[in-house]
């Protein structure tokens, strides 16, 4: 069967690719800086158009999005994020615990959309290319269309805020999720009073950023040899 492979002419300008990195290093987890004003349904939409182009394994597309604006719901989640967050302060050491509660680790009641994004792990069959050896695959390509979403947002000067801090099962049932389907990120998003220009955590100091040459390896897992002529490029 002979196939075409339609191309496109996309190369990136040099100013193309910057804006491309300022938005990756631009992005922020936002919890506290949400404005009430609404998102236009063409901007959502094309937040959603490029969260549901990211890449998937197998083409399996596993994903759903759920956008909750009904704040009854939103109530909901907002319980359910705060009944796993007390849980969660018990699990860190004292000293940890009182940093860990002064945190503000969501802004679900806030944001004035918020977008569940699922995995449905069955979806296109029980044979997906690229699965059949690592079937966590499919949450992975799940993750990947909420990094698309998040990056969009943001070049739309949109704050996004990842929630994880909630049982499965609880946002199962504020949402409506069938017991098959993974709710893989709840996100809060909204337009914002400002970016921070730091991670919030490393602010805090809870952690630092790690720099990049204590990760980069060559070769084998933590070989330096020959691995200069990349770290001269980092400056150490
Ligand atoms: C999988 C995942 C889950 C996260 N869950 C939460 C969360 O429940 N609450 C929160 O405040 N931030 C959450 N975050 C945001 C991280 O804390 C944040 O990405 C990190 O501190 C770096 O900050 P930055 O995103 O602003 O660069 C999550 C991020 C990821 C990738």
């Amino acid at each position: 069967m002979e196939t075409t492979h339609l191309q496109t002419d996309a190369a990136f300008t040099p100013a193309e690719r910057d804006a491309v990195y300022k938005c990756i290093f631009n992005r922020r987890d936002v919890r506290g800086q949400f404005l009430p004003d609404p998102i236009p349904n063409e901007v959502l939409v094309r937040i959603l158009r490029a969260a549901h182009s990211a890449p998937s394994v197998g083409f399996m597309q596993p994903w759903d999005f759920i956008v909750i604006s009904d704040a009854a719901v939103k109530q909901k989640v907002r319980d359910a994020f705060q009944a796993a967050h007390t849980e969660a302060a018990e699990m860190f050491d004292d000293d940890r615990q009182q940093t860990y509660r002064k945190l503000k680790l969501e802004g679900i009641l806030e944001a004035p959309v918020g977008i569940c994004v699922t995995c449905d792990r069955s979806r296109n069959g029980p044979v997906v290319i690229g699965r059949t050896h690592q079937p966590e695959m499919d949450l992975y390509s799940a993750v990947c269309a909420v990094q698309n979403l998040w990056l969009a947002a943001r070049a739309e000067n949109i704050g996004v805020g990842w929630v994880s801090i909630v049982r499965p099962y609880d946002l199962r049932n504020a949402l409506g999720i069938p017991a098959t389907i993974h709710p893989i990120a709840y996100l809060c998003v909204g337009y914002v009073s400002n970016f921070f220009q730091k991670p919030e955590l490393e602010t805090a100091g809870w952690l630092p950023r790690t720099p990049l040459g204590d990760v980069l390896w060559c070769d084998q897992w933590h070989g330096r040899a020959g691995s200069e002529p990349l770290l001269e490029h980092l400056g150490r």
